[in-house]
């Protein structure tokens, strides 16, 4: 049986879109103020409520008792709304997506509306229309009668014409964090009074991979399996944490030098129903973990892994040379989009298992010397700067992670750090950083952020030296180690 939660639970109002909050702050204050536009774009990916958005948006505008921009759902308009009615016409581009279609639409849109102020039109996927249907399209969009609100939505912005762009006020909708995507579902399950435990929450949430409707319905197969008392056992049964299991057995038969068992791997792999290019981005994601484990990184929000599977990860972390996980990491990486337009992608990502056990420098056993780069002048550093490399790139992240965007701009120039005296000293050759970061409150959040993974330093301080220009070393080590994780300015 399905529940189909994900219809269940589509918002009714702007307060139940989850995660969207720039988004649904700016478009309340436009209706509040009355400052519409005639023409609005929502981008992004699957199943993260452009339409449901867009739907609210539609009665919002034409609510008579709208409060703080919410339409109210119950006044005459909005009920109407709720019903299928002329005055939203819903347009699905993906099958009406020819010019005749679009000039029908171009005369339709002249009749005003039947119930409020706006007619609707909410065009999906509109990136399938045909070049003439963008053109006619654009005619409509250059000069809309006063009455119509155009939406269109699409996962696929890079399709779209520039003079449709111009047109529009875009808003990109996000994929949401795993913690919000808990949350949700929490709620979820409360409503339909389901139990579930905290891991098969996040399991169940990480999943829908920042998706919503993705996420609602893995919880749907899970619930009805479960016969909506879920438990770890019966989420591992659906979701199969067999994905990860294929990972790793892929990884490990590469380290053995098992070539027979990598093709057996990645068959099996494959035969789960998984897409060639959703296993690459795995692999990858998998590896980055590694890399995280072993250089020390042991924050959660962080890895992306759970709690209980430290211990398992290290183990197989352990198993690596730092240099070898870089190298397959970076490999994995590069061919992600290659495999969307090989011809042959299973066979690409076959080659690049072979290579990896060709390489020269292959894990050993014995291999679980912290070092962060293969270069001998890494090596004679002193373990100290080592540490706080490490310590650095965690404190990196954190900064990242809380939104401090403009310090976390400033310290991407910071091209030294070193330790002493239990003071972290941070060296950089911007005068511009320099001065930001030299200030004493951002001194103490840097301090707070290093607290959180060494208490014992006790002070930071951040020196301008103009001839660090050619100490490269940290930036380059990180980010060949964290690579994603963190942006410098070139
Ligand atoms: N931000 C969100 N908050 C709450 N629920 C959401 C959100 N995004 C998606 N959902 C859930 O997923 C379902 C589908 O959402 P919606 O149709 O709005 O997504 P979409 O972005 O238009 O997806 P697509 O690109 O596939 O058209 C909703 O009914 C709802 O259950
Ligand atoms: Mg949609
Ligand atoms: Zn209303």
């Amino acid at each position: 049986m399905n529940l189909a939660l994900y219809r269940e639970f589509r918002p009714k109002s702007f307060e139940d879109v989850v995660g969207q909050d720039y988004i649904i702050q700016t478009l309340k204050n436009q209706i509040k103020t009355n400052r519409l536009t005639h023409a609005y774009l929502f981008c992004g990916p699957r199943g993260t409520g452009k339409t449901s958005t867009a739907k609210i948006f539609a009665r919002a505008v034409n609510c008579t008792h709208s409060i703080d921009g919410e339409p109210c759902n119950m006044c005459a308009e909005c009920v109407a709304l709720s019903e299928p009615n002329t005055d939203i016409v819903e347009i699905d581009a993906a099958s009406n997506n020819r010019v005749e279609e679009i000039r029908d639409l171009r005369e339709k849109v002249n009749f005003p509306p039947l119930i409020g102020k706006y007619k609707v039109y909410i065009i999906d996927e509109v990136h399938m229309l045909t070049d003439s249907a963008f053109n006619a399209l654009l005619k409509t969009l250059e000069e809309p009668p006063k009455h119509v609100i155009f939406i269109l939505a699409t996962t696929e912005i890079h399709k779209l014409p520039a003079t449709i762009l111009s047109r529009c006020t875009r808003f990109d909708f996000k994929l949401l964090p795993i913690n919000t995507l808990v949350e949700h579902l929490k709620k979820v399950f409360e409503k339909k009074n389901i139990t579930c435990d905290e891991k098969s929450l996040h399991l169940i949430a990480k999943a829908g991979e920042g998706s919503v409707r993705d996420m609602l319905s893995v919880a749907d197969s899970v619930a009805s399996f479960s016969n909506y008392n879920i438990t770890v056992e019966t989420t591992e049964q659906v979701i199969g944490l067999s994905n990860k299991d294929s990972i790793k057995n892929i990884l490990l038969s590469i380290a053995n030098k098992d070539v027979a068992g990598i093709f057996v791997n990645i068959k099996q792999a494959l035969g789960n129903g998984k897409n060639i290019q959703v296993l690459c981005k795995e692999m990858a994601d998998f590896i980055k973990n590694l890399i995280m484990v072993k250089v020390g990184v042991g924050d959660y929000a962080v890895l992306d892994i759970l709690p209980g599977e430290f211990a398992s990860i290290a183990d197989i972390a352990a198993k690596f040379d730092i240099n070898y996980l870089k190298q397959a990491f970076n490999k994995f990486s590069e061919i992600e989009l290659d495999l969307k337009y090989s011809l042959n992608p299973e066979n690409l990502f076959e080659s690049v298992c072979l290579q990896l056990v060709d390489v020269g420098n292959m894990p050993t056993a014995n291999a679980t010397k912290l070092t962060v780069t293969a270069q001998p002048k890494q090596q004679e550093k002193p373990t100290q700067t080592l540490d706080a490399d490490k310590l650095w790139g965690n404190v990196l992240i954190k900064v990242k992670e809380n939104n401090l965007f403009a310090l976390s701009n400033a310290l991407k120039n910071v091209n030294k750090v070193e330790v002493a005296n239990q003071k972290l000293i941070l060296h950089t050759n911007d005068l511009s950083s320099h001065e930001m970061i030299d200030n004493q409150d951002r001194i103490n959040v840097i301090l707070r952020m290093v607290n959180l993974f060494d208490d014992g330093i006790t002070a930071v301080e951040v020196v301008y030296d103009k001839d660090s220009a050619s100490t490269q070393d940290i930036k380059d080590n990180l980010k060949e180690v964290f690579k994603n994780k963190i942006k410098f300015k070139e």
